[in-house]
């Protein structure tokens, strides 16, 4: 207890009363987004500027204090996992949009800022930024930097490390490390900025960054198209790539199992089918452009030629925005599945050609394991992202009293990841690997891969204070 205050009275030092949260303010704190668990730490600090950020980072230092870094919590890898032993130190209030270079399109942020309010501030300005995601409304631009976040844009931008020009971080000395480049060319040595995309805050807490900016293309056509076997789902991808002049931005693919839970109209949030719900594979594909005519003309006639091609049976366009965001809620919502008690998600990624031969196997193998198994598949196909979900049980079906539930799930991502790494894939394709995924990781990375990162971790946080257990 002496210790938590000795601690406290330090970080007010430098962040004032109102910047260190401690006992039941902080007990009533969710340690996630989307689960009620309470905040387990000694002590939550929140500092409101960069100085008083790193100044909080040396007197953890200084006290060999394990940290673990906040953004929005919505990481599905464990990565944000604190204990009472830890001090966190939330980006919540370094949340500012500093500045917006409309002619070198770039906007400087702190790393607090929610994406979402980014998206809009430069929207303003008739510009985008090259990344998009469900959780868009509380993430932060730090955490999808720090995880290197994908999500609905890929396609069209790459994932959130195309998008970072320049990044300032503090290190676990409390050294400030501002790399804060707006130029696009800056081939000036090594690009250290890389050192903290993707880490998962186990190398620096990224405070601040400057991202790239895009024309904004605020028109769109969506197509929510259903196909009878994969090889149209690939052929319908690459008839759109090829015929949409580069306009194409998102390629959703939902298994029909997905599809008829999120059209249920038993659960809270279904949508009521576009299509009927029997086909075994449905795709969203959507088109965007500043120029809505061209676009309309030119979508139309792919989606057309598509059909004519013999590569839908079926297909709706949708006539209004409200129409368009309802065929989006049939890929957005996550949340239905997770009825399923106990229910193991999954992020792999892997060559498109070989998803129908992995998912037959995977799910022949899980059914063999689990005979009353449901699996659910969904995700950004074009990316060769799937969202796996694997659940033993129906909805409302309890497993056995006593079941081991954590001894299921590595059962589970056994039978998963196995087949990964013969065919090129990857243990994960963008959620990272936090605490989640440690144990498998060496099926996408080799030994060398492995012994470098924790030589980097070793030479930039020796003392291991920083995310500590994060990856390797
Ligand atoms: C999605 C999250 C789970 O794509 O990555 O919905
Ligand atoms: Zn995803």
């Amino acid at each position: 207890m002496n210790d938590i205050a000795q601690l406290a009275r330090q970080f007010q030092a430098v962040v004032g009363p109102e910047g260190v949260v401690t006992g039941d303010a902080l007990a009533e704190r969710s340690a996630h987004a989307w689960h009620p668990e309470p905040l387990l730490a000694k002590i939550l600090v929140r500092p409101n500027n960069v100085q008083s950020l790193a100044d909080v980072v040396r007197i953890c230092h200084a006290n060999k204090q394990p940290v673990v870094t906040h953004g929005g919590l919505t990481g599905l890898v464990r990565g944000t996992e604190s204990g009472p032993a830890d001090v966190i130190i939330s980006l919540e209030k370094l949340d500012a949009i500093e500045a917006i270079d409309p002619v070198g399109r770039t906007i400087t942020v702190q790393a607090g800022a929610v994406l979402e309010n980014v998206q809009a501030a430069v929207a303003e300005h008739q510009l985008q930024l090259g990344l998009d995601l469900g959780a868009r409304g509380s993430c932060s631009i730090g955490g999808n930097i720090s995880t290197n976040a994908g999500g609905l844009s890929v396609l069209r931008h790459g994932m959130t490390r195309e998008q970072v020009l320049g990044l300032e971080a503090v290190l676990a000395d409390g050294t400030i490390v501002s790399s804060m480049n707006t130029l696009i060319k800056n081939n000036t040595g090594i690009d250290l900025k890389q050192l903290f995309i993707g880490t998962e805050g186990t190398l620096g807490v990224v405070t601040r960054a400057v991202l790239k900016l895009r024309p904004a293309t605020p028109h769109s056509r969506t197509l929510l198209a259903a196909c009878e076997r994969f090889d149209q789902v690939s052929g319908l991808l690459a008839h759109l790539d090829a015929s949409l002049n580069g306009s194409l931005s998102a390629y959703e693919v939902l298994w029909n199992e997905f599809y008829q839970l999120n059209t249920d109209p038993q659960y809270e949030g279904h949508v009521e089918a576009p299509l009927s719900r029997d086909f075994p594979l449905y795709v969203i594909a959507e088109a965007s452009s500043a120029s809505l005519e061209a676009l309309e003309q030119q979508f139309d006639k792919a989606a057309e030629q598509s059909m004519e091609r013999g590569l839908i049976v079926d297909a709706v366009l949708p006539q209004s925005e409200a129409e368009r965001l309802r065929i989006w809620r049939l890929r957005e919502n996550v949340d239905t599945q997770r009825l399923h008690t106990p229910g193991f998600t999954y992020d792999v990624s892997l060559p498109i050609a070989a998803m129908p031969d992995y998912l037959h196997a995977v799910e022949s193998r899980l059914k063999e394991r689990w005979p009353e198994l449901t699996f659910y598949v969904y995700g950004h196909l074009a990316d060769g992202n799937l969202h796996l979900f694997a659940a033993p049980f129906a909805i409302g079906t309890q497993p056995p009293a006593g079941t081991d539930i954590d001894a299921w799930h590595r059962e589970c991502s056994d039978i998963v990841y196995a087949p990964l790494q013969a065919i090129g894939g990857s243990i994960s394709a963008e959620h990272g690997i936090g605490l989640s995924k440690k144990r498998w990781l060496s099926l996408s990375r080799s030994p060398q891969e492995l012994d470098l990162m924790r030589r980097l971790k070793a030479t930039l946080d020796p003392e291991q204070l920083l995310n500590r257990g994060l990856i390797v």
